[in-house]
């Protein structure tokens, strides 16, 4: 857990976050003109490109570059029986408190401990009191408090106070559908996107013609009716989210596969051979997200792996790990990476009476020739796939980038604007800028829609790179504006221009300016995004 210290500076460091993203357009409050709504909020101009980007950045790395994972993308609601079957309906719910005194509502793990363990155990703690039915405040808060050595208290106040007893909170949105009454249904706003994976995997599969081992890819909202949404966009009620669902033979048939002494055929892309076990496609997974990582311009100390131990995992999974980031309020899941094993597709099989089986036959004809008979084979090859899940939310990680990405220098402001000011940069990778570019005409002299410079803005927008032109105020604060949103680079059209046909492209993170010809900035812009 973060120290006090720790704590006070990463409070700091956030409201600056939020601040930012409010002056120059990234994230606002919902609603905020009626006073809002907790959990809920509204991207600007520039936050919905890079939120645009960021989903652009993982559908490119997770599904456009492989030729073994395809795209989804399901309603947002779904009939109760998806979601009963996935379990969500009977037990995807938080156990919370109420304080007496303060008629504050609280998960029993946010209550303040002394460490993170001691908050994870008072979960399991709580999960286990109301499965066994206690309801005497006395006894499961003593029974608490003999267990960790001390009362936890009100995280707003730092003080103890009088709880009750925990109790289930349900954290689906549900929603009547059509005429109430009778012939009315009820279904659920979607709680994470991978349940219509799995409904729709035999479709899915049948239609792109794939086969074990493959993978379907789905990003958009998801909906939880969370207790205490919280640390701006970590803990929202309404958040998008971007899952890999990745399906490989079950182990039972891996194992004989080696025994038939069937050939290991390499994987596409450095992927694990055809007799891989579930755990070597779950190491494979996690490795390629944290190469993802890297390449988003997320450095590794910022990252660390948090390993479930098995008393702690889900109900769906039989291994999990969270990628958890160094966010401002301290170490946060990022993203969760899970052996599912074949609950999901054994559930809606089983729910909805469809078969969801897979029919290898190469896994078969490779048990023959390995002297198995026909008919034991074509039973070991008729399988529900395990399934590796990659799930991170977007709005996490719009965060965690914005978290990265945030800088304040002192001396490199000096040239350009009043000694000792702070420039506030956003040091975003370029492809995720909301603008790879600006132009600015050095004076409205040389600013109008029949300028030069700004030909050269529609020559760049028409190059498909976005851009902005901007001629208000000294270019001073043009290159504050843009340093505040991570342009990286600004192009400024002077009166030399006129005379050399050439313009300066300033460096967002270098400053270093470079004198180019007006008919070579857009292949140069090009270049120079290539190298990201
Ligand atoms: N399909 C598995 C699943 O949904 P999860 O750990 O509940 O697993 C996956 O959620 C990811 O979704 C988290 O790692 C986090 O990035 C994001 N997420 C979950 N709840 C969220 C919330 N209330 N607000 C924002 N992001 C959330």
């Amino acid at each position: 857990m973060a120290t006090l210290g720790e704590q006070v500076s990463g409070m700091q460091q956030m409201d600056k976050l939020v601040t930012l993203c409010k002056r120059r357009g990234f994230v606002f409050a919902n609603a905020e003109v009626y006073s809002g709504l907790s959990g809920f909020w509204d991207y600007g101009p520039v936050g919905v490109e890079l939120k645009r980007n960021i989903e652009r950045f993982w559908w490119d790395y997770m599904v456009r570059s492989r030729d073994n994972v395809v795209g989804l993308d399901s309603a947002l609601i779904g009939p109760e029986a998806v979601w009963v079957a996935s379990g969500h309906v009977g037990a995807f719910h938080d156990a919370l408190v109420d304080d007496k005194n303060s008629k504050e509502r609280f998960r029993i793990d946010q209550l303040l401990y002394r460490s993170e363990e001691d908050a994870e155990a008072a979960e399991v703690y709580a999960l286990k009191a109301i499965a066994d039915g206690i309801d005497d405040e006395a006894v499961f808060w003593d029974g608490l408090q003999e267990q960790l050595g001390y009362f936890p208290l009100n995280p707003n106040t730092g003080k103890e106070s009088r709880f009750t007893v925990p109790r289930h909170f349900n954290l689906m949105f549900r929603q009547g559908i059509g005429a109430t009454g009778e012939g009315g249904q009820t279904g659920y706003l979607r709680a994470e996107t991978c349940q219509p994976i799995f409904v729709d995997f035999d479709q899915t599969r049948v239609s792109s013609r794939q086969r074990v081992p493959f993978g379907i890819a789905q990003t958009g909202k998801a909906f939880r009716n969370e207790i205490n949404p919280r640390n701006f966009l970590y803990r929202a009620r309404e958040f998008s989210q971007m899952e890999l669902e990745f399906f490989v033979r079950p182990d039972q048939l891996v194992e004989q596969l080696r025994a038939a002494q069937a050939p290991d055929a390499p994987g596409l892309h450095d992927q694990p051979g055809a007799l891989a076990t579930t755990m070597q496609w779950y190491d494979y997974w996690l490795g390629e997200r944290r190469s993802y990582y890297t390449a988003l311009g997320i450095g590794d100390e910022l990252l660390r792996i948090h390993d479930h131990p098995p008393e702690k995992l889900a109900h769906y999974a039989q291994a999990a790990c969270d990628i958890e980031f160094s966010f401002p309020f301290g170490w946060g899941e990022l993203e969760g990476v899970h052996h599912r094993g074949d609950y999901d597709l054994r559930q809606h099989q089983q729910h909805s009476g469809k078969k969801f089986e897979y029919f290898d036959d190469e896994a078969q004809r490779q048990l023959v020739e390995g002297g198995m008979n026909k008919d034991e084979a074509r039973g070991l090859a008729t399988y529900l796939p395990n399934c590796i899940e990659t799930s991170v939310g977007l709005d996490r990680t719009f965060l965690a980038v914005l978290t990265a990405a945030y800088d304040e220098d002192v001396q490199q402001t000096k040239h350009e604007d009043k000694e000792g000011d702070i420039r506030i940069v956003l040091r975003l990778n370029p492809r995720l800028a909301p603008f790879k570019c600006a132009v600015f005409p050095l004076s409205k002299k040389l600013s109008g829609p029949d300028s030069r410079g700004y030909g050269l803005y529609r020559e760049l927008l028409a190059a498909g790179l976005s851009a902005e032109y901007d001629d208000v105020g000294s270019i001073g604060k043009r290159y504050r504006r843009h340093d505040e949103v991570g342009t990286p680079w600004c192009i400024t059209y002077d009166f030399d221009s006129e005379q050399d046909d050439a313009v300066t492209i300033r460096d967002r993170d270098s400053l270093a300016q470079d004198r180019v010809p007006l008919s070579q900035v857009v292949g140069e812009i090009e270049r120079r995004l290539k190298q990201c």
